[in-house]
């Protein structure tokens, strides 16, 4: 039984610099790195370094990237026999701008994942009677996220869908998703209204379970999260850490939820794995570079005990 992710594999182009250059500006930066990323092939990895059996689906292009993008997932232990090289086109690609504070600006060229479509669903079809979970992001063509959350619904297999990056969902995915986990940014852009006041935040987890999602995470990033489900709304603060990357922080929460929920372990303790995981992910560069393991993760939540699981403090 595995976690099954279709989504995204970009190659990340990321420029460190003192800040965000401003339109027209030539701003000269610290440093340039590329590291393997997308928001489905960083969530797999997220996955498979917490030791839990992951497969991936999706599309590389025929460039230099190609191969260099498989390889790293293989060596997180995710299982690639999904991930088709595309002759026509070239990978997926990000570019990157991380601030001094950690904060990122990225601009998504979708390439080959722009092309995910009924191959994918195909495979997707062939593996849901192994899957205990499947991971879905926004970074593939939309009528895809929405057919493989339907067809892994029919099949009983609990969806995780991670609405990044922001866009409009049609109403019936959400009778799909066992869980949905917008960011802020995307969470408004769901309900329409801004999460600025505590309030909102808890009338929009409110109004996504209402959709038919029995369970919604809000991630605040340094806020921490929170949670819904038909009976309660709980809050979940963010570890302390030093951050000095943002990018990918999301993925690495999504990643860890999954393996969590892989495991049967409940609610809080997933949300407990998904938040350190996240937090550990910001203290180091690059997206899949800095998913944590498995050992750290559980090593960082032994030292980190006593987190609050409750109504808005
Ligand atoms: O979520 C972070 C990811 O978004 C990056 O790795 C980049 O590839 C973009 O897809």
């Amino acid at each position: 039984m595995s976690v099954l992710v279709l989504g995204s594999i970009n190659m990340d182009l990321v420029a460190v610099a003192p800040r965000f250059p401003r339109p027209g500006e030539t701003l000269r930066g610290h440093r340039f790195f590329t590291a393997p990323g997308g928001k489905g092939a960083n969530q797999a990895v997220a996955a498979a370094r917490l030791k839990v059996p992951t497969r991936m689906i999706g599309r590389v292009g025929k460039d230099v990237f190609g191969p260099a993008l498989q390889q790293a997932l293989v060596e997180a232990g995710v299982d690639v026999e999904g991930v088709e090289i595309d002759p026509e086109v070239s990978s997926g690609t990000a570019l990157i701008v991380v601030e001094e504070g950690g904060q990122n600006a990225i601009v998504v060229i979708p390439g080959a994942n722009g092309r995910v479509g009924m191959a994918e669903l195909t495979r997707l079809e062939r593996w849901l009677p192994e899957a205990r979970v499947v991971l879905l992001q926004l970074e593939v063509p939309l009528e895809v996220v929405v057919e493989a959350a339907a067809r892994a619904a029919r099949a009983g297999v609990p969806v995780i869908l991670n609405p990044a990056p922001a866009m409009a969902l049609p109403e019936e995915i959400y009778q799909w998703c066992a869980w949905l986990t917008p960011n802020e940014v995307e969470a408004e852009s769901l309900v329409g209204f801004s999460l600025r006041e505590a309030e909102a935040i808890e009338e929009a987890v409110r109004i996504l379970v209402g959709k038919g999602c029995p369970h919604v995470v809000i991630t605040l990033g340094e806020r921490g999260c929170v949670y819904g489900d038909r009976k309660e709304v709980r809050w979940v603060p963010a570890y302390r850490v030093p951050v000095v990357d943002t990018v990918a922080a999301g993925d690495a929460f999504n990643g860890a939820l999954a393996a969590a929920l892989w495991e049967g372990r409940s609610v809080e303790e997933a949300l407990r794995w998904a938040n350190a995981a996240g937090a550990l992910s910001v203290t180091r560069y690059g997206a899949q570079p800095s998913m944590p393991h498995r050992e750290e993760l559980l090593a960082f939540l032994a030292q980190n005990p006593e987190t609050y699981y409750g109504p808005r403090p």
